[in-house]
């Protein structure tokens, strides 16, 4: 596949703080674009990362017509570099734009168009356990036209930016009560921008009250929890690992599945099934609920260390032998290809 490439006249790198990254605020020198029209996706440019320019009119701005994906890429000892699980990405991103209207990003300008980036910003992505490079592969509708009908322009374009952790410190979430995230055939499921402005409003209330992050319940009951938002959510019982079914409310995690498919691996129980509210509670009071834990390749897995709900808060216990550490062990180790890739998860670039 042809791709337009125009380089940058000179590297921001070494103005870069690499021990100090705020998640999502540093970009690498270069950006893919490829333009949809005329009823077809155009030749993919490589640029340098910069502004761009949109009519006022573009019906992202107006009906937020945009999806989006999020991947890592991860840099092994000798150099090189790896995806992990990219295939999931690429359906899901189609899967989430079919949902909003919007034409599906062929498989060579996603898998070729990232390649050649990576080639070209591979000083960006650092070795070490920890260091990744996060890659916003996103489609928005760029058309300048505001009836609310789909575009018949879009843009698909991917940009990198170096990341360590997403969470900085401790988390404590609240399980929903009043707002919702997704409902019965909504768009839960698929990555819209709009899922994420629609939780800001909500978790900054949970801000002011200490907690950072929401755990959703179901639209209908507030009875079962479901999902983080930015992350999908397992809750540990005694031994036994429990983790919401996925359904049109609920985003298909790729970390998600990948620890349900290493619980099975290693032999740890683990049941996909609704978790209700009540039962956690039930379970934190009886000292049964030993751990909550969020995924996601953002946050790849962060444990949850409190929740309210009705004006009653609990602390989790300390806990030596955390199922959180060991699924990120084993994640991390076939990431950064440390351990055996027995379902051939990594992606060498
Ligand atoms: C990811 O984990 O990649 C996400 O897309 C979540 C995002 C809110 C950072």
């Amino acid at each position: 596949m042809n791709i337009d490439i125009e380089l940058i006249q000179e590297s921001k790198i070494d103005t870069v703080d690499f021990n100090n990254l705020a998640f999502g605020r540093t970009f690498t020198d270069h950006m893919l674009i490829c333009d949809f029209a005329d009823g077809e996706w155009k030749t993919p440019k490589i640029m340098p990362y910069g502004p761009l320019s949109f009519e006022p009119s573009a019906r992202v701005f107006h009906y937020g017509q945009a999806v989006f994906e999020g991947m890592k890429a991860y840099k092994d000892d000798n150099d090189d570099v790896f995806l992990f699980r990219p295939d999931e990405n690429f359906h899901r991103i189609n899967k989430s734009g079919a949902r909003l209207a919007m034409p599906p990003v062929p498989e060579n300008v996603f898998f070729e168009g990232l390649k050649k980036l990576l080639e070209l910003d591979n000083a960006w992505i650092k070795k070490g356990i920890g260091n990744s490079l996060y890659i916003r592969p996103f489609i928005i509708a760029s058309e300048g036209a505001i009836a609310a009908s789909p575009a018949e322009e879009y843009k698909f374009i991917i940009i990198c930016s170096p990341a360590q952790s997403y969470y900085a410190g401790e988390v404590r979430v609240i399980f929903a009560e009043e707002y919702s995230r997704s409902a019965d055939g909504g768009v839960g499921f698929a990555k819209a921008a709009g899922n994420y402005a629609a939780q800001f409003y909500p978790t900054s209330l949970a801000h002011k009250e200490g907690y950072q992050q929401i755990i959703w319940t179901d639209a209908n009951t507030h009875e079962y929890l479901e999902e983080a938002g930015t992350m999908n959510i397992f809750f540990r019982i005694g031994d036994k690992l429990v983790t919401a079914p996925t359904n049109d409310r609920i985003l298909d995690g790729v970390t998600r599945k990948s620890i349900i498919q290493l619980a099975k691996d290693y032999n740890i129980d683990i049941e996909v099934r609704r978790v209700s509210v009540a039962e956690i509670k039930e379970a934190a009071r009886q000292g049964e609920l030993k751990e909550i834990f969020g995924s996601g390749t953002a946050a790849v897995i962060n444990p949850i260390k409190g929740f309210k709900h009705q004006n009653e808060a609990f602390e989790l216990p300390e806990i030596s032998d955390s199922y959180a550490s060991f699924f990120k062990d084993k994640l991390l180790n076939i990431q950064y290809n440390k351990l055996e890739d027995k379902h051939n998860w990594r992606v060498k670039i």
